[in-house]
């Protein structure tokens, strides 16, 4: 789909000048540190902006480099993450920091251009680290962006990635890129929001009572104080046996946690 170039302008103009009156100040905006910028981005993920701010600040004081991390101990990595939710990103965050240190030799940007080397690591983070730490001339969509798009240009919700990364490009101010997709974060967040356009994200985050997310967690807690049992996490978790058993094998497959002599542990 080619858009107007009159209409791109107008765009950008209204886009820009939100930014300029609206625009957030947020900790990871004053920085060009890739490495940070990444952690910044990982957490974004799922967790809102306002929880991420204090998280960020205690992580790049706790371990500045990616060669700190990549050093760390895990368990104290997940209790440092623990409460941003979604824990297995921290074990992802641990791994790709191992290989970006020893792989890539501490060069954060050159790994990512390879994000498919990196756990946990998409094609949008990948591009949002290239351009909020060098400004490049690329372009990338998140979920605030596609809902952006689908508003303004009265897109169908069933737009495929493809067609909205072509669009995302055309739309790109060149030279700008770094102001151009804070604006743009900053608009769809605080502006045309979810709740204000009835459009809704491509992927729901499952409710937390109840679920598997809930229950991996809690492994994760007992396992952070002391290894256990299968027996004793039944016991302790209350959970349906059938549940419990796959819901350990997809952590043992992913790596987020080791079974040893009939214990399990964390990594
Ligand atoms: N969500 C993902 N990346 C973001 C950023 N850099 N600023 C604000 N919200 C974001």
């Amino acid at each position: 789909m080619d858009i107007a170039e009159k209409t791109i302008k107008e765009f950008q103009k209204k886009i820009l000048l939100f930014y300029r009156e609206h625009g957030r100040n947020l900790p990871w905006r004053q920085t060009t540190d890739p490495y940070h910028i990444l952690l910044s981005e990982i957490m974004l993920q799922k967790t809102q902006v306002s929880r991420v701010i204090t998280y960020y600040d205690q992580w790049i004081k706790k371990w500045p480099s990616v060669h700190h991390l990549a050093k760390a101990e895990y368990r104290d990595i997940l209790q440092h993450w623990m409460g941003l939710g979604y824990n297995r990103r921290s074990y992802y965050i641990h791994q790709t920091a191992q290989i970006i240190s020893i792989d890539f030799d501490g060069d954060v940007l050159k790994a990512i251009k390879q994000y498919k080397k990196l756990p946990g690591i998409g094609l949008y983070t990948s591009k949002a680290v290239q351009i909020f730490s060098t400004n490049a001339d690329i372009a990338t969509v998140d979920t605030n962006i596609r809902r952006i798009f689908i508003h303004e240009f009265n897109l169908a919700e069933t737009i495929s990635d493809a067609e909205l990364f072509k669009i995302a490009e055309q739309c790109l101010p060149k030279g700008q890129s770094r102001n151009w997709h804070n604006a743009l974060m900053d608009y769809g967040s605080l502006k045309v929001t979810a709740l204000e356009t009835g459009i809704k994200p491509k992927t729901q985050q499952s409710k937390f009572p109840g679920s598997d997310r809930q229950i991996r967690a809690k492994i994760l807690r007992r396992l952070l104080n002391e290894p256990g049992s299968f027996e004793y996490l039944q016991t302790d978790l209350k959970v349906e046996k059938e549940r419990l058993q796959k819901i350990l094998e997809k952590m043992k497959g992913e790596g987020s946690i080791v079974i040893n002599n009939q214990k399990y542990y964390l990594p």
